[in-house]
């Protein structure tokens, strides 16, 4: 790492930060159990310079937080109510979305045989294809508008949930084009200042968490990287979250898709505390879903963490185990009400271009005709090494979730946060698990892409913004940290 003398004054105050002297505070902690609490609350003022954050002073911070209720039904089963949702919101007509790999299970079965018995009509669109790129999504758009259903039901992963949301969008905008809506600095971000058809989105998955969620990816080519669309709007009317759905997944997309829960999890937990924000939004419209960690959130993201770490080795090893899946579709649910109000960084910052610069990398166990890293293994391949890099802004924060992954931290000290989670995450992947990629290179990746992908990960402010120690601060010096990380994650 280039000395700088900003990074020589950013090492003090980190390791001030991990190691404070007596009798200083940081953040606001003063005892293990209440710290998390207290921090959120500890106004900025108290919080003092050099806490977790590097950002300028010069903007106003955030001063709150909005919790965006997502309506969830869950239960064994409850995917053959879906029929009367509709019926009692008297609409007769429906666009129903899944994949072709889904249309025998019995999640699409049951849900259609639900439409059917309560008269409702229905266009099936089967075509979304497995972490859908830019023409995919263009395809769908233009079915929906040409259908132009009364509203969307999803059934399927995050692939399917968030392809039927852009659709909804467009069909609903029939004059947009994609980047209308896209974040930026990608695309243009516009307001969306309509209300949405009505979207019921049934997970497949114990994943993404996107029927709670108000975002949609996808991989724009032309960018090789990923990117999507973050609004409320978007967000499903009722998430129907059925465990008898999840239990079919093959293990290694269960493993793939847990290891998504177990990011979101730590990445919406250890994001910048909403307070440091900036800058405050001017009208409340504009106060992005992903705020900065939060004590709302926190409950959910810890939650999610504490199913993850305990069901999801059992739901890969035994597709019997339904007390295993059932808890793991939970976990997803509760993780995606997490990220979706305080946000994920740095994993997810990373992984969108190494999944969308990927060229040669196929994974168990999803059937594609085309190289793929499934989102949740772009995303843990670099965790061990982000959560080294963000635990010297909150110790305690990081020291907590190692402890829910069975880590005794009674007596780790508050320096080595970063070094023990990072060793538990490690032993969760690759000793709990099975087959999981030992790092980056294992994607097929060579030491002379880092730069490129540094490259591909640096336009995603939106997630970056929300990390500790890269909030705030010049490209340069992201640039810097983010290729430290990546050489951190090359090979476990
Ligand atoms: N909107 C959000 O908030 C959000 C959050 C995280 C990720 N994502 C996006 O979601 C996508 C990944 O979604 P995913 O991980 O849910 O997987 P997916 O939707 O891509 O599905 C993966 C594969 O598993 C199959 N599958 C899914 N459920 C199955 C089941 N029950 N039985 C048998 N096969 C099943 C699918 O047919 C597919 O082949 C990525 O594009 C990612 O970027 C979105
Ligand atoms: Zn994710």
């Amino acid at each position: 790492m280039v000395k700088t003398s900003t990074n020589l004054a950013r090492n003090v105050l980190r390791t001030i930060q991990a190691n404070p002297p007596p009798g200083l505070e940081v953040n606001g902690i003063t005892s293990h159990n209440f710290g998390a609490y207290q921090r959120a609350f500890t106004p900025m003022v108290m919080q003092g310079a050099g806490h977790r954050n590097y950002a300028s002073d010069h903007k106003e911070t955030e001063y709150a937080f909005q919790m965006a209720a997502s309506n969830i039904r869950y239960g064994p089963g409850v995917t053959a109510e879906v029929g009367y949702d509709f019926k009692n919101m008297r609409i007769d007509r429906v666009a129903v979305f899944t994949d072709k790999n889904l249309l025998n299970t019995p999640a699409v079965k049951t849900a259609l045989q639900s439409l059917d018995k309560c008269g409702i009509k229905y266009d099936l669109y089967s075509d979304v294809c497995v972490e859908p790129k830019e023409p995919s999504v263009l395809d769908a758009i233009a079915w929906g508008r040409a259908k132009q259903p009364k509203a969307y039901l999803a059934i399927g992963g995050g692939s399917v949930m968030d392809t039927a949301k852009m659709a909804n969008l467009y069909q609903c905008f029939p004059d947009a084009e994609l980047l209308d809506f896209v974040n930026a600095p990608i695309g243009k971000a516009q307001p969306i200042d309509i209300d949405l058809k009505p979207l019921i989105a049934v997970p497949t998955t114990a994943g993404t968490g996107s029927e709670t969620t108000g975002t949609a990816i996808f991989d724009l080519v032309s960018r090789k990287a990923k990117t999507g669309i973050a609004n409320r709007a978007l967000k499903p009317l009722l998430g129907i979250v059925d465990p008898l759905n999840s239990a079919t997944m093959p293990e290694q997309v269960k493993a793939a898709s847990g290891l998504d829960v177990l990011c979101h999890s730590l990445e919406s937990y250890t994001a910048i505390p909403y307070q440091q924000r900036t800058p405050r939004p001017s009208n409340p419209n504009m106060r992005p879903a992903y705020q900065g960690s939060n004590p709302i959130a926190d409950i959910f993201s810890l939650e999610g963490l504490r199913l993850a770490i305990e069901y999801l080795p059992r739901s890969c090893a035994d597709p019997e185990d339904m007390e295993a899946h059932s808890n793991m579709l939970l976990g997803s649910t509760l993780a995606g009400v997490g990220f979706g109000n305080a946000g994920v960084h740095i994993c997810h910052g990373l992984s969108y271009p190494i999944s969308g610069m990927n060229t040669s990398y196929y994974h168990p166990d999803y059937h594609t005709d085309h190289p793929l890293v499934p989102h949740g293994i772009s995303v843990a391949v670099t965790a061990p090494s982000v959560f080294k890099f963000t635990a010297p802004s909150d110790p305690e924060r990081h020291l907590k979730a190692a402890s829910l992954f069975g880590v005794d931290v009674s007596n780790v000290k508050r320096e080595s946060a970063g070094e023990v989670l990072a060793e538990a995450i490690q032993e969760f992947m690759f000793t709990k698990l099975k087959h999981q990629p030992r790092g980056v290179s294992a994607l097929g990746y060579k030491r002379s892409d880092i730069s490129a992908l540094v490259d591909g990960a640096v336009p995603q402010r939106r997630v970056l913004d929300l990390a500790p120690g890269i909030h705030g601060v010049e490209e340069a010096e992201v640039r810097e940290a983010l290729t430290s990380i990546l050489e951190d994650a090359w090979e476990y």
